[in-house]
């Protein structure tokens, strides 16, 4: 089968490979992959050298189950499925996968590969933001910094699900998709720091950028709350060590760790089939364009979702 191996002498770390196509084990079904999604997660391990084993990235396919092994009694052949590796190891950037039963959900027949495949790590991630850790309750004010990407696009119009009140920062480029999906207020960071508008929210969702801890703590109502989900490393690193001595009274800093998780992708499938929510894709490209799809993510300014389309039947 061709794969995406990474490769540290490449120009572009990847490189498309032809490798043994591995039989399922016992508990693992064996899935022809039509579409998988780049995340951040792809990227930032790259970085920092964390590679899976098999030296394959990518977390959010969508595919077909081609094989099953003699445990598996959740899915047969022919199964359309949909998942988030990342806990299994990745292997996403190929033409076909093995991995356990229990990473997988059937795929909703109205969504076409892409689709899919553009949901799981991003829309969980957002969600447990939201429910999990912020406790989102209907008529706050929800301030998401870092709308515009892959958890940012899900996070906005799941806290408008959740009937909160959303104000949106992103850069300009992101501006038109924030008013097409409905956010009540947005804050273009190019021309206005949030800190500067005086306004006060329940809720933070720091996904992407980077401000200090007292920037956030002093746009929280008194016993707001802000998640840190993404953004710089240093302020990730800051909010894990000092987080407790900067926020000591009722206002609350939470630092998330998404679990993939069944139970909230299939909430997440059932809003996206009833056409509550929706991914919003920027870009497609090949198998074998892996490389510039993971270059355009690294840039750090995608709009939405990045998706690689490996079969060619992938668009219903
Ligand atoms: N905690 C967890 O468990 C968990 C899980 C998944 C992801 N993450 C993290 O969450 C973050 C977001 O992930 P993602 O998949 O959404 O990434 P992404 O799709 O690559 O996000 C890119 C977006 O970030 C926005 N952005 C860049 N600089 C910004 C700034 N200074 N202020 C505001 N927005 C800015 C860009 O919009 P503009 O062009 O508008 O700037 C772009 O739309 C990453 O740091 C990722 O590592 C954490």
């Amino acid at each position: 089968m061709k794969a995406i191996i990474y490769d540290k002498s490449h120009k572009d770390l990847l490189k498309l490979q032809e490798v043994e196509k591995t039989a399922p084990k016992e508990n693992e079904v064996l899935i022809k992959i039509h579409s998988v999604s780049v995340n951040a997660a792809d990227v930032r391990s790259m970085k920092m050298g964390i590679i899976p084993k098999n030296k394959i990235f990518g977390s959010d396919i969508a595919g077909v189950v081609e094989a099953v092994g003699i445990n598996v009694k959740k899915f047969f052949i022919g199964d359309e499925v949909v998942g988030d590796l990342s806990a299994h190891g990745f292997g996403g950037f190929a033409e076909y996968v093995t991995v356990v039963e229990s990473a997988l959900v059937l795929k909703p027949k109205s969504l076409s590969f892409e689709t899919a495949s553009a949901i799981p790590m991003s829309s969980v991630t957002a969600l447990q933001a939201l429910r999990n850790k912020g406790n989102i309750q209907p008529g706050q004010k929800v301030l998401i910094c870092g709308a515009g990407g892959g958890v940012g696009t899900f996070a906005v119009q799941l806290a408008k699900h959740f009937q909160a009140e959303v104000t949106a920062v992103c850069g300009k480029s992101n501006v038109a998709i924030m008013k097409d999906l409905n956010v009540d207020h947005i804050i273009n960071y190019n021309e206005k720091n949030f800190t500067q508008s005086n306004k006060q929210y329940d809720l933070i969702l720091a996904v992407n950028g980077n401000y200090s801890l007292s920037d956030y703590k002093s746009a929280l109502t008194s016993k707001g709350t802000v998640v840190i989900v993404g953004g710089s490393l240093s302020q990730l690193i800051k909010s894990i060590f000092f987080g407790k001595f900067v926020f000591p009274g009722n206002k609350k800093l939470r630092v998330l760790s998404a679990k993939p998780n069944h139970a909230d992708l299939q909430f997440i499938l059932n809003l996206v089939t009833a056409g509550r929510i929706r991914p919003i894709i920027d870009r497609s490209y090949s198998l074998e364009q892996t490389g510039e799809a993971v270059k355009y993510v690294m840039e750090g300014h995608a709009k939405g979702k990045v998706v690689i389309n490996v079969a060619e039947s992938t668009k219903l």
